[in-house]
């Protein structure tokens, strides 16, 4: 459905997209990540034609977006990082004019704007004026302006940003459920356990490229990092190869529980304030971490010291 090739975008002398692949098959959520500033809106906006390329070629649904968006703009729905509503109209009149912009009319769009203010909780704000909406508010009523229309293709760029908890899991519930119809979904996000909830595949965007791409299992299976974490009473002691961190310390191993054995059997007097073991799987946060260069690399020396004494 989505099929970028080697798009370059500059701003001045900042070069944030460098040659970038990415492909989105129908149906399939892609949870789009990366640090601040890393390019995720930069990529939105191109795609979605709200801005230009320098170089690269981007196919929607089998049409060259750059030269067919006319044809492609009721093809897709954006929910843009930064606020695009109209705050002097009602909830209602934003919702009739965007998606009337779209192509969805008379009763048609009655009964859609029913169904979306139904799905993300804003029937009981149709008539606010939406400069008047909590931040929160205003997120939904921007998705609802992008699920309008029946898109084939969803951009959402950090929608659950100020929502609360129920508000997060309606809209991630949404977004499952046009998965599940067959449309496909770019979801730029730093919450990742909503791409570990909605079962997405994993794109990470660092240093102008796809970086990392495949979906959640394989990414967690080939970038994370399961840890062993100890737990003291009072102060954890020094062990080397571990980070200590107050009461606990922890670290980073392909056999976390032997790494606990090993590190138990090296406490001397400092086991008696042992309170609590627990070994954390893998999970996409510590994919992420090592795909990005923060996580802290495995000491192999330390680890064969703490071995050695075992
Ligand atoms: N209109 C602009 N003019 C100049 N620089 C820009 C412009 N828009 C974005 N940038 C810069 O491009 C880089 C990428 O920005 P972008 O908004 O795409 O990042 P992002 O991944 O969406 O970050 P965040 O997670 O904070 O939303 C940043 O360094 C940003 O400062
Ligand atoms: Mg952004």
């Amino acid at each position: 459905m989505l099929h970028v090739r080697a798009l370059r975008k500059s701003y001045g002398r900042l070069d944030v997209l460098r040659g970038l692949d990415l492909d989105v098959r129908p149906g399939e959520i892609c949870g789009l990540l990366g640090r601040n500033g890393a390019g995720k809106t930069t990529l939105v906006s191109i795609v979605s034609g709200l801005c230009a390329a320098d170089g690269g070629c981007v196919r929607i649904d089998g049409l060259d977006a750059f030269r067919d968006m006319r044809r492609i703009r009721s093809r897709i729905g954006v929910a843009p990082q930064d606020l695009g509503i109209y705050p002097t109209l009602s909830v209602r009149a934003n919702l009739e004019c965007f998606g009337g912009l779209n192509g969805v009319r008379g009763s048609a769009l009655r009964l859609r704007i029913a169904e979306v203010a139904e799905e993300l909780s804003l029937r009981d704000l149709l008539s606010r004026r939406a400069g008047t909406l909590s931040g929160g508010q205003k997120r939904r009523l921007h998705t609802a302006l992008a699920l309008l229309h029946d898109a084939k293709l969803l951009f959402l760029d950090e929608p659950t940003v100020g929502a609360d908890v129920v508000s997060r899991s309606q809209l991630l519930a949404a977004v499952r459920r046009l998965a599940a119809a067959g449309c496909a979904v770019v979801y730029a996000t730093h919450h990742l356990a909503e791409v570990e909830d909605m079962g997405a595949s994993v794109a990470i965007l660092e240093g102008g490229v796809i970086r990392e791409r495949g979906d959640l299992a394989s990414v967690v299976a080939r970038h994370g990092r399961s840890t062993a974490e100890l737990e003291f009473a009072g102060e954890a002691p020094v062990l080397a190869g571990w980070d200590r961190d107050g009461a606990c310390i922890r670290r980073a191993a392909p056999d976390p529980a032997r790494a606990a054995a090993a590190a138990i059997a090296a406490l001397d007097g400092d086991a008696t304030r042992l309170r609590n073991v627990r070994i954390v799987p893998a999970s996409l946060e510590s994919a992420y971490l090592a795909v990005t260069g923060h996580a802290p690399e495995p000491n192999g020396s330390d680890m064969e010291r703490v071995d050695a004494v075992a």
